[in-house]
């Protein structure tokens, strides 16, 4: 499969000069000259180094999905509001690639930022818009999205380095608007659907807990256990945003219990059985 890397950087001086007034405006810019990774070892530089070029594919992904999110939302008969709140979440992407990639690369380079020309694209199966709006908004943000507001927040209050501070900052914050957009879509779109598409959600939102208890959690919480303890790290990486595994997951699966489940349940899809799903769509996932 070919894969391209994030490409970031236009000779255009209009796309570079739109670019920096929807990244930078009206958020505080970073103090990039007071970024300060000499105390690390080669390993945990490294190490952070790769989350933050993870990092930078994973927020081209979601500037990708609200593209394809975006483009459907009139077909599946919202109100244009919908459509111009949603177009603020795309430029909002974008602005989390440019500041991961900004640290990727002064920790070291975000070369291997690539993705693979098959991500940067959904298939639809040929779902109707109702469907195709419901199934993302339910996956990528009811579920991606609110996790992502705790998961930050675990980051930004770990973090030290005054521009690693600011970047988690302004991710959390727009996050924070997204997780509210997302249920907000949900309860605009889920109600109108009949039982079989509802069905077919509960059923779908199986794969999409393995995924993410597969990234957040590492299936670390079996059903029945209590939270993981949060751990502290020694060696410095916290400070410039990278936690523990365990503190991480704690964070996810708070999260899931407090608010992602819940509010799944809230509209009237079955939640809790698709989360005791999530093993055997974990199952199917790893055979494809
Ligand atoms: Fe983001
Ligand atoms: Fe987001």
């Amino acid at each position: 499969m070919s894969a391209a890397r994030v490409r970031i950087g236009s000779n255009e001086a209009l796309f570079r000069s739109m670019h920096r007034h929807y990244c930078d405006d009206p958020h505080t810019v970073p103090p990039w000259d007071r970024f300060d990774a000499g105390s690390l070892t080669d390993s945990v530089r490294e190490e952070l180094r790769r989350a933050w070029s993870a990092r930078v594919v994973a927020e081209y992904r979601s500037m990708v999905v609200f593209s394809e999110l975006i483009a459907r939302l009139p077909e599946a008969g919202l109100p244009l509001e919908v459509s111009c709140a949603a177009s603020r979440l795309l430029s909002d992407e974008a602005r989390h690639v440019d500041l991961c990639a900004n640290l990727a690369d002064r920790l070291g380079g975000s070369a291997d930022a690539t993705v693979s020309r098959a991500d940067l694209r959904f298939s639809d199966e040929g779902l109707s818009a109702e469907l195709f709006v419901a199934r993302w908004t339910l996956s990528m943000m009811c579920v991606g999205e609110c996790a992502s507001v705790a998961l930050l927040r675990a980051l930004a209050d770990a973090a030290e380095d005054p521009c690693v501070s600011q970047v988690l900052d302004t991710l959390y914050r727009d996050e924070v608007l997204h997780d509210r957009f997302g249920w907000a879509l949900a309860r605009e779109i889920v109600p109108a659907l009949n039982e079989e598409q509802r069905e077919w959600l509960s059923a779908d939102l199986a794969f999409s807990f393995a995924h993410y208890d597969r990234i957040h959690g590492r299936r670390m919480r079996k059903d029945g256990d209590a939270l993981p303890e949060a751990k502290t790290r020694t060696d410095g990486g916290d400070q410039l945003g990278l936690v523990a595994p365990e503190t991480y997951a704690r964070a996810w699966y708070q999260r899931l219990d407090t608010v992602i489940l819940p509010g799944i349940r809230s509209l009237g899809l079955a939640a809790n059985e698709a989360w005791a799903l999530r093993n055997e769509a974990a199952a199917v996932l790893d055979q494809r």
